[in-house]
């Protein structure tokens, strides 16, 4: 089912265009990735989807009512977790907790409930008690999520919850995200970092300088974009025969050599992986290593932008 219909949307700040005509969907269940750069727009997209900003063009529908004219479709089914975190440091975890809490409008035993609850589900329950000024930077990202979660919204919009923090942390939410999608929230994940977008999204859209610049399926995206792949072997020691021998093979486009480091591009590593091995043990030359570097989605992004996801 269509959760979200997002059609030609706009967002501009004087000449500055953040967010320029973008359209995507999300199906119940999903895990989105809105994956690009720093300033590709995708915070001033998901504030649009949070009823936080108003478009200057296009459209958004939560099951198909339009949420700028009826806010009241989206508001209640939704737990947004902003880029900068927002609790109140002097107070404690519980207290911040009970301050949203009672913001969704919980009370009594249904709000005691769902702080023990979330609070289980982010990992801070021996910590509720002490002021959050005294939290880790981890721990504080954690429970920035976990107040977006105690009225048990439908979708959750996360702005790179994971700037910033400790290894632990990162595969706690990364974890955290995949078990709450477990249970049936649909999620969309904003990040600059492909691997986190790779290893939970279903669906990616990469976002640059205001523009879905490509979508799909991680594996469809690297398909797209039809990468050629490098086989990399190192031997003990390179002759101008292996080097031409190697030529020979149809689907090497490109080879270099740096000491005893061959570096092969081909264009169907399959095949060429085979005959490459298959020239290199009728010579003489023993092999040290042999590995096929597989695109990624940073291969996709340098690919379609000339430039690298992170500087
Ligand atoms: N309130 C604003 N006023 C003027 N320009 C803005 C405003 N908000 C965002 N921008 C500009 O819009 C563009 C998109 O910004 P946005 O914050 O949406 O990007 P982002 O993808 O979230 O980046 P980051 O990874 O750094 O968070 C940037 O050029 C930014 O400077
Ligand atoms: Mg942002």
């Amino acid at each position: 089912m269509e959760l979200l219909k997002v059609t030609n949307l706009k967002k501009y700040f004087k000449d500055i265009k953040a967010v320029d005509d973008i359209s995507f969907c999300i199906n119940k269940g999903e895990i989105l990735g809105l994956l690009g750069p720093n300033g590709a727009g995708k915070s001033t997209t998901i504030s649009m989807l949070s009823t936080l900003m108003k478009p200057d063009g296009g459209l958004i529908e939560y099951k198909g009512d339009n949420i700028v004219k009826k806010p009241s479709s989206i508001q209640p089914n939704l737990g947004y977790v902003p880029q900068e975190i927002a609790l109140y440091k002097t107070l404690s975890g519980r207290e911040n907790l009970e301050f949203w809490a009672r913001a969704y409008g919980l009370k009594g035993k249904k709000l005691k409930k769902r702080i023990d609850e979330v609070s289980e589900i982010i990992g801070i329950t021996k910590r509720l008690k002490n002021k959050v000024e005294n939290y880790s930077g981890g721990m504080q990202r954690r429970l920035n999520i976990g107040a977006a979660l105690l009225h048990e919204p439908e979708l959750i919009i996360m702005d790179e919850p994971t700037v910033g923090i400790d290894p632990q942390s990162r595969k706690h939410i990364l974890d955290t995200v995949l078990e709450l999608n477990k249970k049936g929230m649909t999620v969309i994940y904003t990040s600059h970092y492909m691997e986190e977008v790779e290893y939970l999204c279903n669906n990616i859209c990469i976002m640059d300088n205001g523009k879905i610049i490509a979508k799909g399926s991680k594996e469809e995206l690297i398909k797209s974009i039809q990468s050629e792949k490098i086989i990399n072997i190192k031997v003990d020691n390179v002759t101008d025969e292996l080097l031409n021998v190697i030529k020979t093979i149809e689907e090497v486009s490109d080879i270099t050599c740096d000491n005893n480091a061959i570096a092969v591009t081909v264009s169907n590593s399959k095949t060429s992986f085979n005959k490459i091995i298959d020239v290199l043990s009728k010579t003489d030359v023993s092999i040290n290593s042999v590995d096929i570097n597989e695109p990624n989605l940073e291969t996709v992004f340098l690919n379609l932008t000339g430039k690298a996801l992170r500087d």
